[in-house]
């Protein structure tokens, strides 16, 4: 079986972390957002991934090739010379999904990179080959649908009746979750040149009746990672469930409360207070008396004793001073230095800054 994930976009809502690395490759939850879809793709029987990639093609391959040959996945990367949107890249990796040989009607998974779930995909191929259509979107119920992709489909067969991406007005609360089984007819549909997969093939694929959507599965959880404050819900959600399905992976320690990563290089100091809802990354070192919670702390990064970080992101290799108080969703990008005793509320803070004085209101330090 093959997969194709869209790793192209610039990331623009996850910056300032994207300003170093592409979004697939920002550790969530201690692990390069990509990888946890790769490896639930080869749970599911997998064998070749396809990167439709647009940007930094060379970053992406050079630190996706060794856990790659770990899971023993064959990856392929599918280069675009311009964005080519979320269709396109299916038309550019045509030979690559198909192969050369015209028959061959082999479903394949599409993925966007930035979903974070417990990935349904055995079942969301069952359920493909059920109903013979040219698609299958997996669909999940959200309270606020007017970011993403919207569907109105027959509770009783799953046939859609219409895809709306990003609806100004409420139509469902049944949302696209960025994961499809296409058939290779669907290519037939979709021209090599930048194309909405949303905008563009959804809609007039529903309107002939070969889309279909599938479920998750009640009690499970969905994020879209792809903007601070979601990644953040998106971590508790994930924690939450490797609490009830790998206890184990979770710390626990003095000082620890609730569901909290940590990396076995990172060092915790004397007297924190970490979590809940905290992952700290490879290297990352907590002086004493520090108090954390809903945070990710990136590799390499350094909380000087007595601070206070509640709902942030804190880039590789920064460095936050001592008593800071840091919170409001605030990012801080790769290697910054925050001084001590200062206060920063939201906003995000660009690679290689010197913060100096208090950020009280959310800004964009450059
Ligand atoms: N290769 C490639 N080329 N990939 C791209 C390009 C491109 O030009 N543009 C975007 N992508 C990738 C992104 O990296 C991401 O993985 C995926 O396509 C979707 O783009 P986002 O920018 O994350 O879209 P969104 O979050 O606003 O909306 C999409 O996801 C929602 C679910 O999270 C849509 O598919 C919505 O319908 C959906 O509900
Ligand atoms: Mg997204």
């Amino acid at each position: 079986m093959k997969a194709l994930i869209l790793v192209g976009g610039y990331g623009t809502r996850l910056r300032p972390l994207t300003l170093s690395r592409p979004k697939p490759l920002v550790e969530f939850a201690n692990k390069p957002m990509l990888m946890h879809q790769v490896e639930a793709l080869v749970e599911a029987g997998v064998t070749t991934v396809i990167l439709a990639v647009s940007y930094r093609a060379q970053q992406m391959e050079e630190e996706l090739s060794k856990e790659a040959k770990k899971l023993g996945v064959n990856l392929i990367y599918s280069c675009e010379r311009e964005p080519l949107g979320t269709a396109g890249p299916l038309a550019l990796a045509k030979e690559h999904l198909v192969g050369s040989n015209e028959n061959e009607d082999e479903p394949f998974f599409v993925l966007n990179s930035d979903i974070i779930c417990d990935f349904p995909f055995k079942e969301m191929m069952a359920f493909h080959k059920k109903h013979a259509g040219e698609g299958t979107i997996c669909v999940t119920k959200v309270e606020e649908p007017s970011k993403y992709g919207v569907v109105v489909y027959d509770s009783d067969t799953g046939r859609v009746r219409e895809f709306i991406e990003k609806p100004r007005e409420f139509v469902s609360n049944r949302i696209n979750a960025g994961m499809y089984v296409l058939s290779p007819k669907i290519l037939n549909r979709i021209p090599l040149r930048p194309t909405s997969i949303e905008k563009e093939v959804f809609p007039g694929v529903a309107a002939d009746g070969a889309l279909f959507a599938i479920e998750l599965p009640p009690g499970g959880f969905w994020m879209d990672v792809g903007q601070p404050k979601d990644f953040l819900t998106g971590m508790c959600m994930y924690l939450g469930h490797l609490r009830q399905k790998e206890p184990s992976k979770l710390y626990s320690g003095a000082g620890v409360i609730g569901n909290v990563l940590v990396h076995p290089s990172a060092k915790i100091g004397e007297d924190c207070r970490i979590g809940p809802n905290v992952t700290l990354g490879p290297e990352v070192v907590v002086e004493n008396g520090v108090r954390i919670s809903r945070c990710t702390i990136l590799r390499g990064a350094r909380v000087r004793s007595h601070s206070w970080l509640e709902g942030s992101i804190v880039g590789w290799g920064s460095s936050v001073g001592q008593w800071v108080r840091l919170e409001g969703a605030a990012v801080l990008g790769e290697d910054v230095i925050v001084g001590d005793e200062l206060y920063i509320n939201g906003g995000q803070v660009l690679p290689h800054k010197n913060i100096s004085s208090s950020v009280p209101e959310p800004t964009i330090i450059m």
